[in-house]
């Protein structure tokens, strides 16, 4: 087997069909190696801010390899499992006090889609039939279903499949820019509100944006705002944790960093970080009991639903998360890590600013010739970057640039919370390296006329 594959050499349809992708065979914590022996070191968790405890980590593959001996699917149409009914427990009564019910789902866009349905839910249950609309923060991602796509208002990249999106509403990313305070972005969600109100199901967005925007955080003031407006106008509130739920952010929950509690939340990635395809819909009680009060359903549902063996597997990334206290140290260990992050890529004319979270840290990439603008779109500079940390034996994962106004070329910085801080370390010096061979090559391009 090659150490790269092009898209003219597989079966596979690749996501793009111009790039060699590496073949990876193994992993071992922050660790990747190719079928070619090329060591890669993995400052993403996976690349989707998925494996929190590094790659193929024993305990798991154990617990996975048990419950499959035993017993890994049947569906939950039928039957349930005490895997799925430990997990629901675990995390109502130790990560979500604040909830009372979970649904489990195979991953992120199933689980934030399967919100938005208990949201249109919970209002016809209660025989508000009118409220299906969401609104949300522009610049976004929630996942790749026609669901989820539509709750995102990047406008490029829905362009093709725009025919199947649902209209639904878009705030400018509050707190960013000219709205420091958020309240541009209150303002704006008044608008929607005062004009179509009675038609609002939920908010939808990330507490902590990821791959869209990473490591923004809104100001308390917008959540504020937002907790006021849910009073008035009876809509709910629904978070996106499907990245920063599980300790990304170092807490259980972005949530509990907030003063808002959410009605609804989706969590996904390191819930099953990376051993399993795990998913979970967090409810409030009052959430549950329309439905309890009402039809008793809430048929909809995938294949995969609450499987013993991926419920299995989260079970054991809780232990394990509990037992090495990691939550912890990634509260502790993030501020530092955000100061060595700007230290890292202090001088570098194309990094604009360095913000974050726990281990979901980020940075954004700026037109050197004012040191402010989003780079030109043609220039695909996110890919650049992920292709230059390539070269230099890294994984850091970029956003495609969108000509949508809200913002440019961005890089997330998301380590496994288990990295030590040599490798910290050695991640951090990679991406110098690969920062400075951007910023040459962006220099070059852009001298020579291109953008
Ligand atoms: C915030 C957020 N929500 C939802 C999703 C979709 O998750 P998945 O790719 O597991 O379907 C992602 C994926 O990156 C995400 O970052």
């Amino acid at each position: 087997m090659r150490g790269s594959v092009t898209a003219d050499a597989t079966h596979v349809f690749p996501r793009f069909l111009d790039l060699a992708y590496p073949n990876v065979e193994r992993g071992e914590g922050v660790w990747l190696t190719t079928v070619d022996g090329r060591r890669i070191l993995d400052a993403c968790s996976g690349g989707a801010m998925v494996t929190c405890l590094g790659h193929s980590v024993p305990e798991l593959a154990a617990a996975a390899a048990e419950q499959a001996e035993r017993i890994s699917y049947f569906y939950n149409h039928h039957f349930t499992n005490g895997p799925q009914e430990r997990l629901a427990e675990r995390l109502t009564e130790v990560v979500a006090p604040g909830m009372a019910r979970v649904r489990f789902v195979s991953g992120g866009s199933e689980a934030v889609e399967t919100m938005v349905q208990l949201a249109r839910l919970y209002h016809v249950e209660r025989g508000d039939a009118e409220r299906w609309r969401v609104v949300s923060p522009a610049q976004a991602y929630h996942g790749s279903t026609m669901g989820t796509l539509a709750l995102t208002g990047r406008r490029a990249l829905q362009e093709p499949y725009t025919p199947y999106l649902a209209d639904h509403r878009h705030i400018p990313p509050p707190g960013r820019g000219s709205d420091p305070t958020g309240e541009a972005a209150l303002a704006a969600l008044d608008r929607i509100l005062e004009a179509e109100g009675p038609s609002i199901a939920a908010f939808v967005c990330e507490p902590v944006g990821a791959a869209a925007l990473p490591g923004h955080a809104p100001p308390d003031r917008f959540w504020e705002g937002l907790a006021e407006r849910r009073e008035r106008y009876g809509f709910l509130v629904c978070f996106d944790e499907v990245v920063t739920g599980i300790g990304r952010v170092g807490s259980w929950l972005a949530a509990d960093q907030l003063p808002i509690e959410p009605d609804i939340v989706a969590v996904g990635k390191a819930l099953g970080a990376g051993h399993a395809p795990l998913g979970a819909v967090l409810c409030r009680e009052h959430v549950y009991e329309a439905v309890d009060r009402g039809s008793r359903e809430f048929d909809l549902g995938h294949t995969w639903d609450g499987a013993p063996l991926s419920c299995a597997v989260g079970l054991r990334v809780l232990d394990l998360l509990v037992e090495r206290d990691l939550i912890a140290r990634v509260r502790e260990r993030g501020p530092r890590l955000l100061e060595e992050l700007r230290a890292a890529l202090s001088g570098l004319e194309i990094v604009g600013e360095v913000r974050g979270r726990g281990y979901l840290l980020g940075f954004e990439l700026v037109d050197p010739r004012d040191g402010e603008s989003f780079l030109p779109v043609e220039l695909d500079a996110g890919a650049l970057v992920d292709d230059t940390a390539l070269e230099h034996g890294l994984l850091v994962t970029s956003t495609h640039p969108q000509a949508d106004g809200y913002a440019g070329d961005q890089t997330v910085f998301a380590p496994a919370y288990t990295s030590t801080d040599e490798e910290l370390a050695e991640m951090l010096e990679r991406l110098r390296a690969t920062m400075e061979d951007v910023e040459r090559r962006l220099k070059e391009r852009l001298a020579r006329g291109r953008g």
